[in-house]
């Protein structure tokens, strides 16, 4: 059983306190595909899970998700902007190489005076950013921190090539990270669980990352007509050996930080796996001995949207009451790099007491 604070952040307890998503309106279906590649809705959904995704009408970018998300979530959380010390937006589609995408959401939501950085860790972006946002607020660095995992994807991939194209879609989530009153939820407050952020475990597979890029636009390959004309701006991937990862790393990983924790696999109450592929999810969730029907998806009408699909998840999960004030929850990302990230925490508004009297 944990002691009564977080088991493997040390410092002061962290909490998510506030959440918000953001998708755009269009939707592009496996049969609007079908009549530009040559695929089909029966090979995306045997294969993949996915039924449709979201595409960004042209002009906007990731921030522009991103910022929606965004002022979602510091609404939800009831955090005046300006109380924000630190935006990190996770994306793979950054909207330039420099500045980073996170000045722009920052300026965009009143949190103008905060730092602002973007993390690059493929789609294990989020969980690695909400590491770094837990870890700065538990070691007393910032107070509240804003998450945000933004991307249009759309803008990345060849809609030439099938074996991509058809896996990924935009969208946006995001998160507010703050101090926490242990003992805030009704589990904590009966000492099961010590409520809020409990613990990470990140990690990475660097053999692995010729495996998934976008190879050309980056110091290693500037910019050319020939990067341009060998399509070398686009995403490549090997998609077996990505599939063969995944479904090595997440039980692995989610297995350490539970331990790490003091908890096992019976104790979560949701599961909310990065949204690449289900069935890459379903052999995850075998490996784990875990319940289906704790394990929340919808990659089924978003497809993968890398650093937005935690945060979207848990976002319709909480609406839909599948995530509950203290729900143990297990969030697992895995991507480019090749890298890994896994958290556990207990779903809960964690509240500053000095911000509750404010
Ligand atoms: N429609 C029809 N046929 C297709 C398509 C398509 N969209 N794409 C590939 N094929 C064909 C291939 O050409 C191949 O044909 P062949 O046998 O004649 O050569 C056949 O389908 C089988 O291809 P495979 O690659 O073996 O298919 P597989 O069953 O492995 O599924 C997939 C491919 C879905 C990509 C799978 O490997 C996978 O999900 N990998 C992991 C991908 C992933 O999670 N990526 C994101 C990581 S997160 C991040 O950081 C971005």
């Amino acid at each position: 059983m944990p002691a009564s604070r977080p088991a493997s952040l040390s410092g002061r307890p962290v909490a998510i306190s506030g959440l918000g998503a953001y998708v755009p309106k269009r939707v592009v279906t496996n049969d609007d595909l079908a009549a530009v590649l040559d695929t089909s809705d029966e090979w995306i959904t045997q294969r993949t899970g996915i039924r449709e995704r979201r595409v960004a009408d042209e002009g906007l970018s990731s921030s522009d998700l991103g910022i929606v998300a965004a002022r979602a979530a510091l609404t939800d959380a009831g955090l005046p902007p300006a109380e924000i010390d630190l935006v990190i937006t996770a994306t793979i589609s950054p909207d330039r190489i420099m500045p980073a995408t996170a000045s722009r959401v920052a300026k965009e939501c009143g949190c103008g005076g905060a730092g602002a950085y973007d993390l690059s860790a493929g789609c294990s972006g989020f969980v690695y950013a909400l590491a770094m946002a837990a870890g700065a607020v538990a070691a007393g660095l910032h107070d509240h921190v804003l998450v945000v995992g933004a991307e249009t994807i759309s803008r990345m991939l060849d809609w030439e090539d099938r074996s991509t194209a058809v896996l990924f879609g935009d969208g946006a989530g995001a998160v507010v990270v703050s101090p926490c009153d242990v003992g805030g939820t009704a589990q904590a407050s009966e000492g099961r669980f010590p409520g809020g952020i409990l613990g990470f475990d990140l990690g990475g597979d660097a053999s692995g990352e010729e495996y998934l890029m976008i190879p050309a636009g980056g110091s290693r390959l500037p910019a050319s007509r020939a990067t341009v004309e060998g399509r070398q701006h686009f995403m490549k991937m090997n998609g077996g050996e990505v599939y063969r990862f995944a479904t090595r790393v997440v039980a692995q990983s989610a297995g350490r930080v539970l331990g790490r924790c003091g908890l096992t696999v019976d104790d979560i109450d949701v599961f909310v796996p990065h949204q690449a592929n289900l069935r890459i999810i379903e052999k995850a969730v075998k490996k784990l001995g875990m319940d289906e029907d704790r394990v929340y998806t919808n990659l089924q009408k978003y497809g993968n949207t890398s650093c937005a699909s935690i945060p979207l998840c848990l976002s319709e999960a909480r609406a839909e009451g599948r995530l509950k004030d203290g729900d143990i929850a297990l969030l697992m990302g895995f991507g480019a790099g090749l890298t890994w990230g896994a958290c556990l925490l207990e779903w809960g508004r964690g509240r500053d007491p000095e911000h509750e009297r404010g």
